[in-house]
């Protein structure tokens, strides 16, 4: 499972780069208006970084200004960016001709299983299904998740890969993980959340304490 960061806050990337678990990662226009950065300064930072895909979101609406937009970012940015475009009749058709030149599309704002098929009919790379919107309107947003997966199912021949976005708390991942989910994006908060254990770091200070004994005892 590809695990990617859902940040523009460039120390947030270096540290769970760090790791050596970074997968991709994914901005939005919020995110980078959270920054305070300079998009595409922010988006070439973040590509030096991680070495996967780093989706850069369009702002047009329409078709020919979507690709516009994507083939002026795959001009000017790093080769592991790819272009993040809306899930619309607009978008489908932006997605159609970026993918045709091979470039890589995530598709994103998707809440329905058809939406991801149609996605991957165009030429998606990624499809971001969002799953704690979802869960914001009193549904269950991993229900949509495994619509998509079981669609995937039926057709093996789809490479579109499934992108679980919005993603709100570890439950979340856990699902994913459990589905088979391809990719997920989570917040820095997320990634902490998902490798804290108590047992963990109760477990560090009894063989701390067992160990000091140990040294104290000429040992060691
Ligand atoms: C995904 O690519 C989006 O940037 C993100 O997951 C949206 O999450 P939010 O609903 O918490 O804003």
């Amino acid at each position: 499972m590809e695990f990617f960061l859902d940040t523009a806050i460039i120390e947030e990337v270096k540290e769970i780069a760090d790791w050596g678990i970074l997968d991709g990662v994914t901005t939005n226009p919020s995110l980078i208006k959270k920054s305070g950065r300079d998009f595409k300064q922010v988006v070439s930072e973040i590509a030096a970084l991680c070495s996967g895909p780093i989706s850069a979101e369009v702002t047009a609406l329409d078709a020919a200004g979507m690709v516009e937009e994507g083939l002026q970012l795959k001009a000017e940015l790093p080769e592991n960016v790819i272009i993040k475009i809306p899930c619309t009749p607009e978008g489908l058709k932006a997605t159609k001709v970026l993918s045709g030149q091979g470039i890589g599309v995530n598709v994103t704002l998707i809440f329905s299983a058809s939406q991801a098929l149609m996605s991957a009919k165009a030429g998606a790379m990624y499809v971001s299904p969002f799953i704690g919107r979802i869960d914001d309107t009193g549904a269950d947003g991993m229900d949509l998740i495994a619509e998509i997966m079981n669609t995937w199912d039926n057709y093996p021949d789809i490479e579109t890969k499934v992108l679980a976005a919005s993603i709100r708390h570890p439950m979340h991942m856990l699902q994913c993980m459990q589905m088979g989910v391809h990719t997920a994006t989570m917040p820095t908060k997320i990634f902490k959340m998902l490798i804290k254990h108590p047992l963990t770091d109760k477990g560090i200070d009894g063989f701390m304490a067992d160990w000091a004994e140990v040294e104290k005892a000429g040992n060691a």
